[in-house]
């Protein structure tokens, strides 16, 4: 049996998002920018797919431009940012984002701009006094990952944006974990910029979104033809812009029932290692409304979690490891040390990540094998 736990790291394309993208690989494939009747056609699909994304997140359809993936529309975000306003020369961050952000940020730092980066607390949610303390006249953006992608936590966004409108400072939010995975309403959530990815919500990789809000001053990142409102060069992506429409359209329509459906998993799987005796800590909030559905980062008290993914992989179950690794150590996570999890967990640390298309039966399986791994490695 093959179980794929890795749901945060990449998911299938669903077949309802397959069968809409179809038509648009050899059929209906011209180019949205030619003036004959084929790119005519694929221009009115393009237009028609941001009316229906802006319908559903709540926005108006100009506001919204198509990406290759999440980490070009964070690195647009930031750097698209830093190059239009030269007057303000800080920018604040956190110690958890994707590195998509944090290395956008880092760069920056070699340009002269100073970045701060926020502590979290021990369920990774964001310092707000030091925010407060640290934003200013000088502050040019905050930036801040909504939903965690390693530990789930969803942050307090009406308090976060609250502070930026106060201070007038833009505020962008990595919502790649964060869409059709809780509710997303740009009505009311109070933000500038927003970095969203297909491949996380069953359309494929390499299509992604920013919404800029109207009014924000931002230049391109990428130059050329007179795309996307003249802001994102290179020919739209039409059957992935498809496909991302409809998954995103799905995924919505189906969150009550996945949310639900999702968080009950996550308990029962906790209730099983703890009737197996099993020693771990869940990393990041308790499972409920300020946790990714499906997420479960789970320490093991000492052991090594390259050994459980490693015997995991073997019985034919994918995961993550909460670490990175390079040529001469294996460091547990930026995430992991951030929220200070205590030495004999940190090292054995796995995300579970359940989908919308994992089964109990499948669960049972990796709970079986997990528990038994377990019990071989003690
Ligand atoms: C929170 C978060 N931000 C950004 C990204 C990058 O998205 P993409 O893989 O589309 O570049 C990811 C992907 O794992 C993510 O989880």
């Amino acid at each position: 049996m093959e179980v794929y736990l890795d749901n945060a790291s990449t998911t299938k394309v669903s077949k309802v998002v397959f069968d809409a993208m179809k038509p648009y690989l050899q059929e209906e494939y011209g180019n949205p920018s030619s003036l004959h009747d084929k790119g005519i056609r694929i221009r009115k699909v393009l237009n028609t797919a941001k009316k229906t994304i802006a319908s559903l997140l709540h926005c108006d359809h100009n506001e919204l431009y198509f990406t290759s993936c999440g980490t070009e529309a964070s690195n647009w975000a930031l750097k698209g940012l830093a190059f239009a306003n030269h007057t303000k020369g800080e920018i604040i961050t956190t110690k958890v984002e994707h590195h998509a952000t944090l290395h956008a940020a880092q760069f920056l730092e070699t340009m002269g701009y100073i970045v701060h980066y926020l502590d979290v607390d021990s369920q990774g949610f964001v310092d707000l006094d030091q925010l407060t303390r640290l934003i200013g006249d000088n502050t040019l953006v905050v930036s801040i990952i909504l939903a965690n992608n390693e530990i789930g936590t969803i942050q307090n966004l009406a308090a976060i944006s609250a502070i930026c409108e106060a201070a007038s400072v833009y505020l962008h939010v990595d919502a790649v974990q964060a869409i059709t995975h809780m509710p997303i309403d740009l009505r009311t959530m109070n933000v500038d910029l927003m970095s969203v990815s297909g491949h996380k919500f069953h359309a494929p990789k390499g299509v992604g979104l920013l919404y800029i809000k109207d009014g924000t001053h931002i230049v391109n990142l990428i130059h050329g033809g007179q795309q996307e409102n003249d802001l994102r060069s290179g020919t739209e992506n039409v059957p992935y812009i498809v496909g991302f429409t409809t998954a995103l359209e799905q995924g919505i329509d189906h969150y009550a029932d996945y949310e639900s459906r999702l968080n009950d998993y996550a308990r029962y799987f906790l209730k099983r290692l703890d009737e197996a005796g099993v020693d771990y800590r869940l990393n990041g909030p308790p499972i409920g409304p300020d946790r990714l559905p499906g997420n479960l980062n789970l320490s093991f008290k000492g052991y090594d979690g390259m050994d459980l993914t490693y015997y995991l992989n073997k019985a034919g179950i994918y995961v993550s490891t909460g670490s990175a690794c390079d040529s001469t150590s294996i460091d547990p996570s930026h995430v992991l040390q951030a929220i200070r999890v205590p030495e004999d967990y940190i090292h054995a640390t796995i995300r579970f990540s359940i989908g919308a298309y994992t089964t109990k039966d499948q669960l049972d399986y990796a709970l079986d094998n997990l528990i038994r791994i377990l019990n071989d490695l003690k």
